[in-house]
This record gives C-alpha cells, sequence and structure tokens, in this order.
C-alpha cells in the first residue's frame, strides 16, 4: 500500500475535497487509476430489472444483499477488474467501490489499522450499532481509540489464553455441559425414538449461546428460563432497532433522547433497558474475578468496559447463532455428511484443543459453512487519503481519499471464479465441505483461498477461538443426539446485522 501520509490541505478542510472533485464528477470521470478499474453502476436504471437501488433507503434497507446484488447485475458480461469491482459515484457525495474481488478484499484489509493513510472501519453502516452499544469499542472505533481499545480487550479473547490446558478445559466443560442440557430439553420432546419432531431451532440456539456467554465467560449466573425468555427477546429488539435505526435515523439522535412518537421506539427503549441490565450482569463478575474476568488484567474502570461488553454480547450473540444456524441447516440437507460427522463425534467427550484438530469432517463442515453463508456478508471500509493498494498478483488501484468501501464478502465466496469447479472442484453455490478436502490434497496456499469468514488483517475477529469453540460444541452435540431433516428444500437467507436461515431453521428432528 502506498498513501500519502499527510493529508493534502484540501482534505483538512471539510467540504473542500468535495467542491474539487465536483467538476470530474460531473464530466463521469472515473476516480478510481491502475489496472485495476471498477465499473460505474447509474443511481437510476429505469427498465433495466436489477433487484433494487445501489443504497439503502426507508423501504429496501431489510434487503442489503439485494442492495449489493444490483452493484453487479449483469456484471458476467464483463472480462477483466470490472466483472468484480464496482463503483457509484453521486456528485457531490464521496465514490462507493463494492468489491467481490478476493484479491482486492485481501489488499484493503490488509492495509487497514491505525497508522497514518490506513483504512479506517467505515463507520457509516454501524452507526446504529455505535449509538445502541457505544462509540468507544473495538468494532466501531478508528485511529488510536481502536489501538487503545484492541490492547485491552483482546488478551482476554487471544488463543493463548482461551485454549491454556485449565483454563479451556474449564470452558469446555461448563460450555459442554450447558450445550447438552439444553439439547436434552429438546430431547424430551420426542418422547420415543424414531418419534419425529417439528421444530424452529434458532431460537434454542441463541439461548444456549447467550447462556454460554453470560454464564460461562462473563461468570454470571442467570436462569435459563431468563435468558431465554427476557433476554434473548430483549436482545433480538436491540439488534432489530440498530438495523433500522442505522438507516433511518439520520439525525443521530440516541434513542434516549427519543420521545415516545411510536410504538417501535418505547418498544426499543424498554429492549435498551434489558441490554444494559444484561451489561451490568455481565460486568459484575469482576470483582470476584468470575469466568473471564480471572484472565482480566487491567485497572480500567468498569465504565470505561460498558461499550466494549455491549458489542461483545450482542455482536458475539449475532455472529454465533448465525454460524451454528448455518451449520446445522446445512447438515439438514445433506444427511451422508451428518452421518460422517457423527461418527467423528460419538465417542468424544473431551472438547480440548487435540480432540477439536482431530475432527476433520466437523472443521470442513464448519470452513464451508463460512464459506457459503458468512455471518457477516460484508466489511464495511473507507480510504483516509488516496491510497494505492496492490494486490498478490501485482495488479494495482488507487482508491480516492473519503470513498465508502464495501467489501461483498457473500458474493465474493458465492462466485465460481474464485470458488467453483475449476478451482475447488465443485461449484461456488453447492454447500461441499469435501472441496475443503480436495484443497488440503492439492496442498493450496491457504492464502490463496480465504473465505474472509472472521476477516483478515488487523481489524480480523478477535473472538474467532471463542466463537469457533462454542459453535463446534453446540453443533456436535446436536449431530450427537438427533438425526435432522430441513422442513424446506431451498436454504434462503435473511440479513440484517448478520446473515442467517430464512426460515430459522425449521426441522423435523428424531432422536438418536
Ligand atoms: C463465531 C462467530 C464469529 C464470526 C463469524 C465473527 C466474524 C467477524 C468478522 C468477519 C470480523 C471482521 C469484520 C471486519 O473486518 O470489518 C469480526 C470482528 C470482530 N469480532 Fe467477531 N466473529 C465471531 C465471534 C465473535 C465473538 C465471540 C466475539 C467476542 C466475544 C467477537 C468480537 C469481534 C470484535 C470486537 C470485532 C472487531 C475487531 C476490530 O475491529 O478490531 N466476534 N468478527
Amino acid at each position: 500500500m502506498q498513501s500519502e501520509e499527510h493529508p493534502p490541505l484540501r482534505d483538512r478542510i471539510p467540504g473542500v475535497r468535495r467542491l474539487t472533485r465536483l467538476p470530474a464528477q460531473l464530466l463521469r470521470k472515473n476516480p478510481f487509476e491502475g489496472d485495476i478499474i471498477p465499473a460505474r453502476v447509474p443511481l437510476f436504471a429505469p427498465g433495466s430489472k436489477r433487484p433494487t437501488l445501489p443504497f439503502p433507503h426507508p423501504w429496501n434497507y431489510w434487503k442489503p444483499i439485494r442492495i449489493l446484488e444490483t452493484y453487479f447485475w449483469e456484471a458476467e458480461r464483463d472480462e477483466g477488474p470490472a466483472r468484480h469491482n464496482r463503483f457509484l459515484d453521486v456528485p457531490g457525495f464521496p465514490p462507493v467501490l463494492v468489491t467481490r474481488d478476493p484479491g482486492v478484499i485481501r489488499a484493503i484489509s490488509t492495509a487497514t489499522g491505525a497508522k497514518p493513510g490506513q483504512f479506517d472501519r467505515d463507520t457509516l453502516p454501524s452507526s446504529g450499532i455505535a449509538r445502541a452499544t457505544g462509540e468507544d469499542s473495538l468494532l466501531y472505533a478508528n485511529g488510536e481509540s481502536w489501538k487503545r481499545q484492541k490492547k485491552l480487550a483482546t488478551p482476554a479473547f487471544a488463543r493463548t489464553t482461551l485454549f491454556q490446558p485449565e483454563q479451556f478445559r474449564e470452558f469446555a466443560d461448563t460450555f459442554r455441559n450447558t450445550a447438552v442440557q439444553r439439547l436434552e430439553v429438546l430431547d424430551r420432546l420426542i418422547d420415543q425414538p424414531g418419534e419425529t419432531h417439528r421444530i424452529s431451532l434458532e431460537p434454542e440456539i441463541k439461548a444456549v449461546m447467550l447462556e454460554m456467554l453470560v454464564n460461562n465467560f462473563f461468570g454470571a449466573s442467570i436462569s435459563y428460563e431468563e435468558i431465554r425468555d427476557r433476554y434473548v427477546p430483549g436482545l433480538d429488539y436491540v439488534i432489530e432497532h440498530i438495523v433500522r435505526d442505522t438507516v433511518v435515523n439520520k439525525v443521530g439522535c440516541p434513542l434516549h433522547r427519543m420521545p415516545n412518537f411510536t410504538k417501535g421506539i418505547a418498544k426499543a427503549k424498554s429492549a435498551s433497558d434489558v441490554f444494559e441490565e444484561l451489561t451490568d450482569l455481565a460486568i459484575e463478575g469482576r470483582t470476584e474475578g468470575r469466568g473471564l474476568w480471572a484472565q482480566f488484567r487491567s485497572d480500567a474502570p468498569d465504565d470505561a468496559l460498558r461499550s466494549n461488553i455491549r458489542v461483545f454480547l450482542a455482536g458475539a450473540l449475532e455472529a454465533t447463532t448465525s454460524y451454528a444456524s448455518w451449520a446445522i441447516a446445512h447438515l439438514a440437507r445433506r444427511p451422508d455428511m451428518q452421518e460422517r460427522v457423527y461418527k467423528e463425534v460419538c465417542d468424544v467427550e473431551d472438547y480440548t484443543p487435540e480432540a477439536l484438530a482431530e475432527l476433520i469432517c466437523l472443521g470442513h463442515v464448519l470452513d464451508e459453512t463460512l464459506r457459503l453463508t458468512p455471518s457477516l456478508y460484508f466489511h464495511p471500509r473507507r480510504a483516509t487519503v488516496d491510497t494505492w493498494i496492490e494486490t498478490t498478483a501485482g495488479k494495482r488501484m488507487r482508491i480516492p481519499a473519503k470513498t465508502h468501501i464495501l467489501m461483498d464478502v457473500w458474493h465474493a465466496n458465492r462466485h465460481d471464479d474464485h470458488w467453483g469447479v475449476d478451482v475447488t472442484g465443485y461449484p461456488a453455490l453447492d454447500f461441499a465441505p469435501e472441496r475443503w478436502e480436495r484443497i488440503a490434497e492439492q496442498n493450496h496456499e491457504g492464502l490463496d483461498l480465504l473465505h474472509f469468514g472472521f476477516g483478515h488483517g488487523p481489524r480480523f475477529c478477535p473472538g474467532k477461538s471463542l466463537g469457533q469453540m462454542e459453535v463446534a460444541l453446540v453443533v456436535g452435540a446436536f449431530v450427537k443426539l438427533f438425526r435432522f431433516e430441513a422442513a424446506n428444500d431451498e436454504n434462503l437467507e435473511r440479513a440484517g446485522v448478520s446473515t442467517k436461515p430464512l426460515d430459522g431453521v425449521m426441522l423435523d428432528v428424531t432422536r438418536r
């Protein structure tokens, strides 16, 4: 990456860059330079039949994947870089670059960080998250503030901490007990082995995930009933509000200052109170050093940690629920793969890192799940200055300062150019854990085939080890107890903060 470390004067005076760019915008000059030139997407395209407009507004914001799709409408006709890189450039506004090109995604992710001239995480698509959790968090902050948050919060989640033998055993035991106990409740619904029951699994997965996080990880002791009936619905509503708030609340008014104009606002306020209560309960264990707090070495006051705790609670719940829901939804449509995973896990009681590493087929199922249906479907970035990026193939692109960048991981991972038969042996749109066996056999450089499921570069997910352990335990425990078949043939998605199966993981379940 090359960038101007000290931004020119026009970027330091608000509004000047916008004015200097206007003539070129009116002349429809492509603002990108180099070997990778993205193609322009029109703001309006009457008669084109594209899915929606290329920006979120109050009538399309709940279909974000259709918005991304709009950028690549008829892109298959293009050859070269324009096929996977598109932009919108509306006079008076900064350009928007949408990329489903893994080389470009990797280069931009690597060049994101706190050093002068590096890309920021774009805060625009997460303004609703910041209003609900606070701006001073690892997820939302940029620059020095992000660096401070990272230093403070990530050591507790690091693989080296979590996978210390004693620490790991304690978490793995409590996590496993939680998962098995909760899934056995489902078991009781089914009177006889061989009897089939139809259930929507997502609410159960969510409750187990939240229980693991608040009770096992943060050392609280909240009853399962309260978690399922009070805190999960409260958090669900906060998350639903976040998505709406990001698009609709253009004035940036915090929720607690909003008058109760509508029932929705009143409901969001009461959900936000429930969220605060849960945050208090998660922090409470700190003084006694319960759960993760035993590992946490910092003299930062509790208040300085609140935003991050809120992000961990809401974000981790979303991401782990999405990941486990998708894995089970995919296995429900592949009974052969379900049996292979069962053979691996049926005798496993011990979830040490070594035991987890032996579960090769489960590992491939989880990798394939994150590839085909990534929980976080796009990663937002912002160019702080005019920046040259370079891919590992040596291709370069100059991205103008202030450009909003959407790294469209969902469509990158689903394109045959990157993951199809020629590259991995299986069509990109198929759920085929076998592709990972083939990739391993071909001894592909892991780095060539990145699915970005946990991100890449300095803003990589700090919760990866914890999240993977939770998801492997829940999926493993479920396969061990039940045989299950999808109630619907198609496995469609809905997307908000994260993606999830549209039907809430509707399954026909039989006890083994
Ligand atoms: C297992 C499911 C999870 C998935 C699939 C996931 C995915 C991701 C991804 C893709 C990113 C990078 C986003 C970007 O580059 O813009 C990310 C960042 C992040 N994740 Fe996760 N995550 C998971 C679990 C967790 C957990 C359990 C926690 C915490 C308890 C967590 C906390 C975070 C935070 C704080 C960031 C922002 C890091 C930064 O900007 O420096 N995640 N996650």
